[in-house]
């Protein structure tokens, strides 16, 4: 794992090439298990209903789920009732490595694009640590992201996510909007069968001091 951050700005550091391939293969073969133990399933809009283009899944003590009654977090899978499969090693070290001074992440989401799906701009709130960095990986195809600012209206800045690079998101930071504008369909052959997995590592609750 290769630390060499990119300052986008305050609190928005980026790490390109932070997994080399062999790193990215073993990740990739980390995630299939999570997925056949917590299936991929397909998340709603609080209210409407309306079906996300992603799919997800997740790993760690607590997991994010969204449907009619709202986004929240749950240490089981909405569907299976079962708990979350444990956070891999590798996951927690690469935390460790980016973010070494906060408290272990407590969720991990994983997030799989096709090769139309994307995330509309959102913050990540549903925590109760906000003082805690949010770190996500990327796998396979690589994406457009767009960060912005605090503010839905702040001017964003969009940037190609690439197979095994890194992104955190903390301090002045943390709350930042951001989403994934589009999938470069084809761009990697990391994923049989083309695809995006992204894994968003938090934590989510506060640590008694
Ligand atoms: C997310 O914001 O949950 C995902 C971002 C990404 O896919 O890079
Ligand atoms: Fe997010």
């Amino acid at each position: 794992m290769l630390l060499a951050a990119v300052a986008i700005a305050p609190g928005i550091d980026y790490f390109p090439g932070f997994l080399d391939r062999a790193a990215q293969e073993a990740l990739r073969e980390e995630a299939q298990p999570i997925v056949a133990d917590a299936p991929l399933f397909r998340p709603r809009m609080p209210r409407t209903g309306r079906p996300f283009t992603v799919l997800m899944s997740n790993c760690g003590p607590l997991g994010w789920v969204s449907d009619e009654s709202g986004y929240r977090y749950q240490p089981t899978h909405p569907e299976t009732g079962n708990p979350w499969p444990a956070i891999p090693a590798r996951l927690l070290d690469a935390w460790a490595l980016i973010a070494p001074d906060a408290p272990p992440p407590e969720a991990c989401l994983v997030n799989f694009y096709d090769a139309v799906a994307r995330m509309g701009l959102h913050q990540d709130r549903d925590e109760k640590e906000l003082t805690a960095p949010v770190v996500s990986l990327s796998l396979g195809d690589a994406a457009l992201f767009r960060v912005g600012g605090l503010a839905r209206a702040t001017p964003t800045r969009s940037f190609r996510l690439e197979s095994g690079d890194a992104m955190m998101l903390r301090g002045p930071a943390r709350l930042a909007f951001h989403g994934i504008d589009r999938i470069f369909a084809g761009s990697s052959s990391l994923i049989a069968g083309g695809g995006r997995i992204n894994l968003t590592l938090r934590r989510v609750t506060r640590t008694s001091v």
